[in-house]
């Protein structure tokens, strides 16, 4: 039976990501198409046909020369989509509404598979898992964390564009920042006593699966290894809190050692490694994965 029956049209989200449904009772998936970043991400499926999904989606992602299809699976599921061959490259024990979900690829180009750098992906892993937990330290005097405004992304495209010379989502267009601010994400800005800003951070919200990404971490250069990041976290969790998210989690550069290390820091769990996930800083890279269940007692 095919499981490749009519499409919704097309949604247009960003200059190089293309949403859409498939309708076949059977899938109900809801596929992202990611050029940029050369990969198809399953967003959202309720199959009762886990072969034919798997064909609907090798068929599309093949027809857009995407490289990698990513899929997020259940407990019920994980095991199934293995038959089907995909590997399982991450877990984040919390991610579907404090259940675990299980992220599994399958790669369509020999190239795409081979780990990046794989020998100081691990060397930077092993150093930063023996650093221990710890409470940020407090600000100097002068420097607030506030949530950002409207008027501040122009300064915000120019902080992005210093920093990453390329990033998985456009970052550096106004207009994406303005979208994604007023819909599902939450950005936070470390400002400095001349009012300029240093650091952002941002949380991806998504409620349905009651979780949030960690995410667009940047540090202008000069000012690094000064406790900013870890300061924007501690602030960023405190507000994910109240707005009853449970499960934060980050997928942070495999071989950077400062971003790795906030996680730790801040008592991330490791949950794996994404094999040249996204296009970041010039090239694709591998990602580590980082997950937290937040405790809402504590609050
Ligand atoms: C990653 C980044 C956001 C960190 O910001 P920051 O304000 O410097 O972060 P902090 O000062 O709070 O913490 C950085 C930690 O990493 C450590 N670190 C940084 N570079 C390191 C290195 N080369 N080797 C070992 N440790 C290093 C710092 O010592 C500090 O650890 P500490 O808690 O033991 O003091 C910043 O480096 C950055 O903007 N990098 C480029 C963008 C990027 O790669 N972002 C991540 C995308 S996934």
């Amino acid at each position: 039976m095919s499981a490749c029956k009519k499409y919704y049209l097309p949604k247009r989200l960003q200059y190089d990501q293309l949403l859409f449904s498939e309708q076949d009772p059977e899938n109900n998936a809801k596929i992202l198409l990611d050029f940029y970043n050369k990969r198809l991400k399953l967003l959202e499926y309720n199959s009762l046909n886990l072969a034919g999904l798997d064909n609907l989606l090798l068929k599309t992602a093949m027809k857009h020369n995407l490289e990698k299809v990513l899929i997020t699976a259940s407990v019920d599921d994980w095991e199934n989509f293995l038959s089907q061959g995909y590997v399982l490259e991450c877990l984040n024990k919390f991610y579907f509404s404090g259940k675990p979900g299980f992220h599994m690829s399958k790669f369509l180009s020999a190239s795409r598979r081979q780990s990046s750098n794989p020998a100081e992906a691990d060397r930077i892993l092993q150093m930063v898992l023996q650093k221990s937990v710890t409470i940020p330290h407090a600000l100097p005097e002068g420097y607030t964390v506030r949530p950002c405004r409207d008027e501040d992304i122009p300064a915000m495209v120019q902080l992005f564009t210093r920093v990453f010379s390329t990033y998985p989502s456009p970052v550096y267009d106004p207009a994406y920042l303005f979208q994604t601010t007023h819909t599902n994400s939450y950005y936070l800005l470390l400002i400095n006593d001349r009012k300029q800003i240093v650091s952002i951070i941002s949380a991806e919200i998504n409620k349905r699966y009651s979780n949030a990404e960690v995410t667009d971490c940047s540090t202008l250069p000069e000012y690094r290894g000064k406790g900013f990041m870890s300061a924007l976290l501690a602030a960023l969790e405190k507000e994910i809190k109240k707005r009853g998210i449970t499960n934060l989690y980050s997928i942070a550069r495999a071989t950077s050692p400062g971003i790795n290390t906030v996680l730790r820091r801040h008592d991330y769990t490791y949950g794996g490694r994404f094999i040249k996930n996204c296009n970041i800083s010039g090239g694709f890279e591998d990602m580590n994965l980082w997950f937290k269940q937040l405790n809402h007692w504590q609050y």
